[in-house]
């Protein structure tokens, strides 16, 4: 549309004839006069229709909320007693002289002019599209954009490359229960798709990339909650030639950084960001991502910190990790290096419960928000890992021969890092669950409420796959 103007650059237009183009927020008829709040992506203009623009008040008397117009007006000042201090276009207004519709709506199943916060979240997904026109939604996605930039930016500068890291993988056992694609070509055969870059990260590493990140989605199949959906984002970095101390501050100045930039009003508590073990802060909290906020009425306080120092290696709990195989499971990452002082130990698979991981977890008021370490990048170390998790040797080489094998060519000492993305931004948005910063969530029983899947495929899909369903 040409010459189109939008709803924030308004107040530069004074005296000056503009077109907008937008939604109808809301409308009062009031006989001779219609006026109406008219909403585009960057705001709301209240709009006047006088009684000489004849065609107008007649357009204007048909339309309602959520039709598609283009509007065009003169930006006039709002006479001095009905100026708005401190909201978008509070003192200027637009004197309607034309109305183009563009499309109509139907009534929408909530309204678009309030927060949807109270309104049946099932009904917000289902109209995921008519919600997130609403202030906050759109709020939320457009600081995420900010935050995500912010975070390119900054390591573009820092000498990283974006990489992307294939979604059709393999299944291995890394913790979560995977998402498997069945092959057509390949019949019995099944990708995965990936729980993280995990591997592809460390292979980009023996590949020579250095310093790498990505916006990456990853999928689990667990049980969703408010700060868990099937489908996420991770921010995923992985440096090579670094020690724990060079991954830990580059991610804490990245972090202070997305605050004091975006989040001027955000008080961070404490800089450098504390650090607290596994084992007090069990002791002293008794979970591992305690809540350090010394205020948790305030709104704008934001209590980083690192928990440091966790067990490698845990005895089996079958219920909780369906693909463990042994009587020993790692806590975080199979990848992970011990701590230096703990490396014999490991060489000698001996004291097991007592090897502490070089795994760092970055928390923030209450939620681990994200997770990393420094890997073991020596064949050896490695693969008694994979020993005292009960790997058969034929088993550690058909599922990860391809790390074995990488790490006999070369690979450089190396470790990173991934945040939940969603979690970070849900806490800088003040929001009480990712759903709420994330386009199109899925349900509580993991459902796309708008598209309706999971579904049915045609039994013709099925013949290619070879698949016969049992029920
Ligand atoms: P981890 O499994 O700890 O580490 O994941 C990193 C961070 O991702 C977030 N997260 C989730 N967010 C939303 N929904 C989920 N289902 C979900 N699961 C995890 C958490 C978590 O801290 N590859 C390693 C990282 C590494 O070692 O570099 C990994 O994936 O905020």
């Amino acid at each position: 549309m040409q010459n189109r103007v939008y709803m924030k650059d308004l107040k530069d237009n004074i005296g000056k004839e503009v077109i907008v183009a937008g939604w109808v927020d809301i409308r009062r008829d009031q006989g001779k006069m219609v006026f109406f709040d008219f909403r585009d992506m960057t705001g709301k203009v209240q709009c006047v229709v006088l009684p000489n623009h004849a065609e107008a008040i007649e357009k204007a008397k048909e339309i309602r909320p959520e039709w598609v117009l283009k509007v065009s007006g003169i930006v006039n000042k709002r006479p001095e007693k009905n100026v708005k201090a401190d909201v978008l276009n509070g003192d200027v207004e637009l004197e309607v002289t034309g109305i183009e519709v563009l499309n109509k709506a139907d009534t929408a199943p909530f309204a678009i002019n309030e927060d949807t916060a109270n309104v049946n979240e099932d009904l917000r997904m289902q109209y995921k599209y008519l919600d997130l026109r609403t202030d906050r939604m759109q709020k939320n996605i457009r600081m995420r954009h900010k935050i995500v930039k912010l975070i390119r930016d900054y390591l573009d500068k820092e000498n990283f490359t974006e990489v992307e890291t294939p979604i059709l993988t393999k299944s291995t056992p890394e913790g979560a229960r995977d998402y498997v694609v069945p092959s057509r070509i390949w019949q019995g055969k099944f990708y995965a798709l990936p729980q993280s870059p995990q591997q592809y990260k460390q292979l980009l590493m023996a590949g020579g990339i250095e310093r790498y990140f990505q916006i990456a989605k990853c999928m689990r199949d667990e049980d969703t909650r408010g700060d868990r959906q099937p489908e996420f984002t991770q921010f995923d970095l992985e440096m090579s030639f670094v020690e724990r101390e060079d991954v830990m501050a580059l991610n804490e100045k990245l972090l202070i950084n997305i605050v004091q930039t975006l989040y001027p009003e955000k008080k961070i508590q404490e800089i450098p960001f504390p650090r607290i073990t596994y084992k007090e802060a069990m002791e002293k909290y008794g979970n591992d991502r305690p809540d350090f906020r010394n205020d948790k009425e305030d709104k704008n306080l934001l209590a980083f910190g690192w928990v440091v120092d966790f067990p490698f290696f845990e005895r089996t709990d079958k219920s909780d990790n369906p693909q463990a195989e042994g009587e020993w499971t790692f806590t975080h990452n199979p990848f992970s290096r011990p701590k230096d002082e703990h490396m014999p130990n490991l060489m000698e698979k001996k004291d097991i419960s007592n090897i502490l991981t070089s795994q760092y977890d970055i928390i923030l008021n209450g939620y681990e928000i994200g997770g990393g370490s420094i890997r073991n990048h020596e064949y050896e170390a490695l693969q008694k890992v994979f020993e005292i998790l009960g790997h058969k040797i034929e088993d550690i080489e058909k599922n990860f021969g391809h790390m074995l094998h990488a790490f006999k060519t070369g690979t450089p000492p190396h470790g990173g890092i991934a945040w939940g993305l969603d979690r970070l931004v849900m806490l800088l948005q003040n929001e009480p669950n990712i759903r709420e910063v994330m386009a199109f969530p899925k349900s509580g029983e993991g459902k796309d409420l708008m598209m309706n899947s999971p579904s049915e495929i045609s039994e013709k899909q099925l013949k290619e796959l070879d698949i016969k369903l049992s029920k």
